[in-house]
């Protein structure tokens, strides 16, 4: 497979990250991802209890992943979360050498990330937003389209047109998201100017990964049209149609303000449905092209028929 600057910037083989993903990427997803030669990321709160110590977890999880991995590996901070600072925190002192940041201003902590030798990218889903963390000095922008799994931008700009746009617009790298799941979706990335993939969804339905199977089943038993934008004015979220994203969108059509929603939601609704596999009560997130996963396969064999795949598309398209 072609190498990009984001080969060398992340020092991996393959431009491939599996994103950040709240209660599910821990060490063991990660380490997975990044001993096939990808990037692996952590999520701060992966696997761990209701109301636990997202600190103590975080710092469980660099460790257990320094053990499974000698390959670099990353950890995302969504900057929305009450403790972000504090995760930051955790981040220098453990010599973190890849962050992503996202859901917030990456003026806040990207030089000070920087300064302490860490490679910093930060997710964006409009050109404005791109220029901005360019301006901050990140490393590389995350473009994410609105077909992306979980929360996603208020623009609602598809991958297709987000990415041209905003590769003639800045210098730094750009890496692709939203939607993507085999290498047609990776070469296609690569033709509008990305030099990297991430993928979110087809990390879930894998071995590795600690959702809950009843979750990961739905995903592989999505079709194209089974997914949803619940909370479109408040936080624009991308779902698998279920009971509980009915239920959402109920109260958000009956005219809820946004408190009232945040009351409904409480805590933690992604926990629920992703880590217990309650699809009643529970947000399962998921990408607009789960209809493309077909089965829970191990993660080497994911990377695998990427890069493989790769070269027989650009085969094909020749
Ligand atoms: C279960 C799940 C949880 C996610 N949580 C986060 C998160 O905490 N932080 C983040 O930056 N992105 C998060 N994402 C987005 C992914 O990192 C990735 O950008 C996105 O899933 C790409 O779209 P795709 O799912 O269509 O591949 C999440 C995605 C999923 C599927």
């Amino acid at each position: 497979m072609k190498r990009t600057r984001v080969c060398d910037l992340l020092q991996i083989r393959y431009p491939i990250i599996q994103g950040g993903m709240l209660w599910l990427a821990n060490a063991e997803l990660a380490a997975a991802v990044s001993n096939t030669g990808a990037l692996g990321i952590i999520s701060p709160l992966a696997g761990m209890e209701r109301h636990g110590d997202s600190s103590e977890n975080l710092r469980f999880q660099i460790a257990k992943a320094r053990e499974l991995t000698e390959k670099p590996f990353g950890v995302n901070i969504p900057l929305d979360l009450g403790e972000s600072g504090t995760l930051i925190d955790i981040i220098l002192k453990e010599e973190v050498t890849v962050v992503v940041t996202a859901a917030g201003n990456p003026a806040h902590y990207t030089e000070l990330l920087r300064q302490n030798g860490a490679t910093v990218m930060h997710v964006v889903s409009s050109v404005r937003q791109a220029q901005t963390a360019e301006s901050c000095n990140v490393d590389a922008v995350i473009v994410e389209g609105f077909e992306a799994a979980g929360h996603t931008g208020f623009d609602e700009l598809p991958l297709f047109a987000l990415i041209p746009q905003v590769a003639d617009t800045i210098s730094i790298p750009v890496i692709a998201a939203g939607g993507i799941v085999d290498a047609r979706g990776l070469v296609a990335a690569f033709s509008l100017g990305a030099e990297g993939v991430q993928l979110g969804t087809r990390f879930v339905a894998v071995e590795e990964n600690i959702a809950n199977i009843r979750y990961k089943q739905a995903i592989v038993e999505a079709k194209d049209t089974d997914t949803v934008i619940t909370c479109r004015r408040l936080l624009p979220t991308r779902s698998l149609k279920t009971e509980f994203s009915r239920k959402l969108l109920e109260v958000e059509e009956s005219g809820a303000s946004a408190s009232d929603i945040r009351d409904f939601l409480g805590y933690s609704r992604a926990r629920k449905g992703q880590l217990e596999g309650d699809l009643t009560n529970g947000e399962a997130y998921c990408g607009a092209s789960a209809g493309l996963i077909k089965e829970i396969a191990p993660v080497a064999l994911v990377v695998q028929r990427l890069v493989e795949g790769y070269e027989e598309v650009i085969k094909r398209l020749v």
